[in-house]
C-alpha cells in the first residue's frame, strides 16, 4: 500500500511521516521544485539500494545529494570560490553543482557511485523541509522507473512506481518541471555537465564568464547518468517537425500552427504565450498525456533554442535518441 499525503493540506503529518519512513531506511518520494524525486538517507546502504532497485538503475550512476542549508553542504564537500559564489546565488534551487567529497563525509559510496566527488543541491520546497526536519542529506533521483520520463507530480509517481512505494508526498505540480542544471568547476572554466532548470545564461551573467558546454568541454560524458537514450516515452518521438502526419501526436509551442494538425490524434501546446518557463513546467506532463493517446509518433514543433529552451531541446533530443 502506498500512502499519499498531500503537503499542502497536511504538513506537519507529511514532515512526520517522512521522517519516520526514511528513518526506517526506506525511500520517500518527495516534491522538489524540479521533478518529484525518490529520496533516501544517503549515509545508509541499504536505504540507497532500495532506490537503485526501484528505480532499476545502473549503480554506476551517482545519485545527487540534497541537504537542507550551508551549513549541511559545508560538512560533505569543499567548496572553491567560484561554486560557492554560484550556491550562495542560486540555492536554493534547479542547481547542482560537482564538488569534491570530505573524507569521512559519511555519505556512502553508493550514493557517489564510488566517485571522489558529490553532486549536491539545495532544493527549494517541502523537499527541503524534509530535509531540515530529518537533519542528513538525502540522496535523490528523479522518482521514475530508469530511462522513463521524469516525474512532475504525485500521480506520475504513483502510476510508475505506486506499488513499490510506502509514501509519496504530494505538493502539486512540480514548478519548474526540468532537473536541475548541473555545473562542474575546475580551475577557473564552469562547464555544463546538463542543461537543466537555471537559465546557463543566469551562470554567466552573475560570474561574467562563459561557461563550457559538453562538445567544448570534452569528449567523455561527464555525468555518467547521461546516456543518450533517456527520458523515452513508448511513442517515437520527431523533432523540428514542420507538418504532421494523420495520427500523430503534436506538441507545439508558442501558438504556432503546423501543416495537418487538423489530422493529428491530439495537439498540445507547451506555451501559447510563447512562455520557455511554462514550456518546461508543462513538458513532461505533455509527453505522457501525448503517449498515453495512444499515437505511435510525437511530433515537436520548433522550440527557441536559447534560454530554458537549451535544457527543454535537451530532453526532447533524449527523447527522440535510437533505444538502447
Ligand atoms: O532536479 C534534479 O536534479 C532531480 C531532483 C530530484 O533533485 N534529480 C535528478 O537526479 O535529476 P538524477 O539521478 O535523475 O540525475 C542526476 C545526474 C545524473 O546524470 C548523474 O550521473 C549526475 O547527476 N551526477 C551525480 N553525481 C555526479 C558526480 N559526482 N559527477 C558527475 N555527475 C554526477
Ligand atoms: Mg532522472
Amino acid at each position: 500500500m502506498t500512502l499519499i499525503i498531500d503537503t499542502r493540506i497536511e504538513p506537519e503529518r507529511a514532515l512526520a511521516a517522512a521522517c519516520d519512513t526514511l528513518g526506517q531506511g526506506l525511500p520517500v518520494a518527495i516534491p522538489t521544485e524540479t521533478v518529484y524525486g525518490l529520496a533516501a538517507d544517503a549515509t545508509n546502504p541499504d536505504a540507497i539500494s532500495r532506490i537503485y532497485e526501484m528505480k532499476g538503475r545502473p549503480r554506476f550512476n551517482p545519485l545527487i545529494c540534497h541537504v537542507a542549508d550551508f551549513d549541511m553542504a559545508m560538512r560533505y564537500v569543499e567548496f572553491d570560490p567560484i561554486s560557492q559564489q554560484l550556491a550562495r546565488a542560486f540555492w536554493p534551487g534547479p542547481l547542482t553543482l560537482i564538488l569534491p567529497m570530505k573524507p569521512d563525509s559519511g555519505v556512502h559510496p553508493l550514493a557517489s557511485a564510488g566517485l571522489d566527488t558529490l553532486g549536491i543541491r539545495m532544493p527549494e520546497g517541502f523537499s527541503r523541509s524534509v530535509i531540515k526536519r530529518f537533519g542528513k542529506p538525502l540522496a535523490a533521483p528523479s522518482a521514475n522507473t530508469s530511462g522513463k520520463i521524469s516525474p512532475t507530480s504525485a500521480e506520475h509517481v504513483a502510476a510508475d512506481l505506486g506499488g513499490k512505494l510506502a509514501l509519496i508526498l504530494d505538493a502539486g505540480p512540480a514548478e519548474i518541471g526540468l532537473e536541475s542544471t548541473i555545473i562542474k568547476v575546475e580551475g577557473d572554466e564552469i562547464r555544463l555537465l546538463r542543461p537543466g532548470g537555471l537559465d546557463v545564461a543566469d551562470i554567466e551573467r552573475l560570474t561574467g564568464k562563459t561557461v563550457l558546454r559538453p562538445e567544448t568541454a570534452g569528449a567523455a560524458i561527464e555525468a555518467p547518468g547521461m546516456l543518450a537514450s533517456h527520458y523515452a516515452p513508448g511513442a517515437a518521438v520527431r523533432l523540428n517537425a514542420t507538418d504532421v502526419k494523420p495520427g500523430e501526436a503534436l506538441i507545439r509551442f508558442g501558438g504556432a500552427a503546423l501543416a495537418g494538425e487538423e489530422k493529428a490524434a491530439l495537439v498540445l501546446d507547451l506555451s501559447l504565450s510563447a512562455s520557455l518557463r511554462e514550456a518546461a513546467a508543462n513538458l513532461f506532463a505533455y509527453m505522457k498525456k501525448a503517449d498515453a493517446s495512444g499515437a505511435s509518433t510525437i511530433a515537436f514543433g520548433p522550440i527557441p533554442n536559447e534560454g530554458l529552451g537549451e535544457a527543454i531541446i535537451d530532453r526532447i533530443e533524449r527523447a527522440a535518441a535510437p533505444r538502447g
